[in-house]
């Protein structure tokens, strides 16, 4: 599979290295424009559009999406499952095929459980590691309900009452009222992500491993960032992430909630750049 990639500019600016963002559901790679605009002189960032998301096909080479298989009873025997196995084996694709080494690998939410998945299959692909309003807990069977209600509406209505109940939880208030081209922008990722990539999607997210047991011994330098407002991965649960991870770096992102680097990029980027200063 070919992803489509955002990419901050040519391979030869990867003099310092490359940095990998890895997006949220149900996003695509264009959620990372702000950071691949502000990146320090020599580092290259990439951002894929993953598996049948933004303008990435969701079947092609590489694992066969199926519902067949798993699916935690979301997905029907017939439609798709997007595993966090899979996302995260197309990353590993595209960083051997466009860094040179080891690179740095940053996700969001969803992006960090494949992040999370990529650091246990191929561990050597990466030297430093950016989790972003994220958990490494697996779902209950709460949250797993959730996603079968989610996917159900989506079978029967599309993704716009997605975006009508997911934005008030991904945004602040402040962010809600006063910037509306943020808003716009989610709104719009949204609604442009494919019923069947949802529900795969769910599906996929619904049957991921419990990272908890590999906090200890992350091979990688990691740096955990949160939204002061998130709701959804709120900063209690990034703070006990951070502290099971030896040596990570907590930084909590301030008038920002779930989608912390689009909220307030300045706060973002100063925590990002100041990690890859300290590679
Ligand atoms: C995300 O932003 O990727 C989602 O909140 C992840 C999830 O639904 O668990």
């Amino acid at each position: 599979m070919n992803p489509h990639v955002h990419e901050s500019g040519p391979r030869e600016n990867a003099t310092r290295g490359s940095v990998f963002f890895i997006h949220g559901f149900p996003f695509d790679g264009s959620m990372w424009e702000p950071q691949l605009t502000a990146l320090p002189e020599g580092w290259r960032g990439l951002a894929p559009d993953l598996r049948g998301f933004g303008r990435s096909p969701i079947d092609g080479d590489g694992c066969t999406p199926s519902g067949k298989r798993m699916g935690a009873g979301i997905a029907r025997p017939d439609e798709p499952v997007l595993s966090m196995a899979c996302l995260a084996d197309d990353v590993a694709a595209l960083i051997e095929r466009e860094a040179d080494g080891p690179a740095v690998v940053c996700g969001l939410s969803m992006g960090g459980y494949v992040a999370f998945e990529l650091m246990r299959r191929r561990p050597e692909l990466v030297r430093g590691l950016i989790l972003a309003d994220t958990r490494a807990t697996s779902d209950d069977d709460e949250g797993r309900e959730n996603r079968m209600r989610v996917a159900q509406t989506v079978r029967a209505a599309g993704t716009r009452p997605v975006a009508q109940a997911m934005i008030p939880d991904l945004l602040t208030e402040r962010t809600r009222e006063e910037d509306p081209e943020v808003v716009e922008k989610v709104e719009s990722m949204i609604l442009a992500a494919p019923p069947e990539t949802v529900i795969a999607a769910l599906a996929g997210m619904a049957s991921r491993h419990d990272s908890t047991a590999d906090l200890p011994t992350l091979p990688a330098r990691t740096l955990v960032v949160v939204g002061e407002h998130d709701t959804i991965t709120p900063p209690a649960t990034a703070r006990a992430m951070a502290d099971a991870i030896p040596e990570a770096e907590l930084v909590v992102i301030p008038d920002a909630g779930h989608l912390s680097g689009l909220e307030n990029p300045g706060a973002f980027n100063a925590a990002l750049n100041g990690f890859l200063g300290g590679l």
